[in-house]
């Protein structure tokens, strides 16, 4: 699948040409070849070792990145490496010392760095133009169906993918994430497979602490029918962006004009005076209903508790 976008981003460069193409499968590198007009090579080695290449695009399963790109370093070529890196830090130890022994360079792709709202977004923050960084979001609330999975040999196992929501769909969200918030000092979270039948996580939430002093959360699914837009939302004391895959949904800055009435009419999200009155109106409504015995309370003082105890357990498990 994602071969055929780097053909095509090949194919769009003056100055590169798309030379063959290898696969484990002779039938699916002679099927790609034909569409793209390229050699199709029948050993990845003999791809390794012609001349005419100088670089190797690896678009393997993502276990297979690190002896993949490994092999091309060692023969002399340049790489572009599909991500995730590798599955292990490890791996991606043993990437760099060879890059470092080759000489030869590698690109991981992280495509969406290259968005020039994200761009902007990294460099407002840099500015100061938000004030203090205080938190950021990032939710990733992808939806694959059963037949991803069960379509592809290798998506979903802990072998081959190396992992699902975080390490297959959501890494992009998670390098934009350092990207354009700076260093992360620690992260904690959970993982689990709660909707498909796989072996890696199709839900994760984490917590994330900057080296900024900034708090973050990040949400990863790949179960959240039917998929929303992946959001990044950074909030400063001047300022906040809202990014929706890679472009910007709303900017505001303090004390400059903006347009957008929704983004100016911020009601209680910055004075609590400006909360209206409807829902207590409602909530008064319902209590009435219960001490006349013709509803049941709906919110009580054990629905009360609740939040209560979560925020509790939250500040206990502070470091
Ligand atoms: N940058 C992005 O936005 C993006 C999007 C999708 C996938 N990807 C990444 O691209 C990689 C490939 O994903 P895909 O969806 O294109 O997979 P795919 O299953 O469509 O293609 C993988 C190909 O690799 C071949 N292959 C399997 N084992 C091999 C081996 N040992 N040596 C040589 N070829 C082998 C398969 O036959 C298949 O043709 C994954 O690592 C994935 O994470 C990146």
């Amino acid at each position: 699948m994602i071969a055929n976008v780097h053909a095509d981003a090949i194919r769009r460069i003056d100055n590169a040409e798309l030379i063959g193409v290898a696969d484990n499968s002779y039938e699916f590198a002679l099927k790609f070849a034909q569409k793209w007009g390229v050699k199709a090579f029948n050993d990845y080695n003999e791809l390794l070792l012609n001349k005419e290449i100088d670089v190797v695009c690896v678009c393997t399963p993502s276990c297979f990145h690190a002896q993949n790109a490994i092999d091309a370093l060692n023969k002399g070529k340049h790489v572009v490496l599909e991500k995730p890196m590798a599955i292990t830090v490890e791996d991606t130890d043993k990437i760099i010392e060879t890059c470092a022994k080759t000489g030869k360079l590698l690109t991981v792709i992280s495509q969406l760095r290259f968005s020039k709202d994200i761009i902007k977004v990294k460099k407002l923050i840099e500015d100061g133009t938000f004030g203090k960084i205080t938190l950021c979001e990032l939710n990733m609330k992808y939806y694959r169906s059963p037949e991803y999975y069960s379509s592809s040999p290798w998506k979903g196992t802990l072998k081959f993918d190396g992992g699902g929501a975080l390490m297959n769909q959501g890494i992009h969200g998670i390098d934009l994430l350092e990207f354009i918030m700076g260093d992360i000092k620690n992260v904690e979270g959970k993982a689990k497979t709660l909707f498909h039948d796989i072996e890696v996580e199709d839900t994760a939430v984490a917590i994330v602490e900057f080296s900024s002093g900034a708090l973050g959360t990040i949400i990863a699914s790949s179960c959240a029918y039917p998929g929303f837009n992946r959001q990044i939302t950074i909030c400063g004391s001047d300022g906040y962006a809202i990014l929706s895959e890679n472009k910007i949904e709303k900017l505001f800055i303090k004390d400059q004009p903006c347009e957008a009435n929704d983004v100016c009419d911020l009601g209680g999200a910055s004075d609590p005076t400006k909360i209206d009155s409807d829902y207590h109106k409602l909530q008064f409504e319902n209590l009435m209903s219960a001490i006349k015995g013709e509803a049941k309370l709906l919110i009580d003082c054990y629905e009360g508790k609740k939040a209560v105890k979560i925020i509790e357990s939250i500040y206990k498990s502070r470091t």
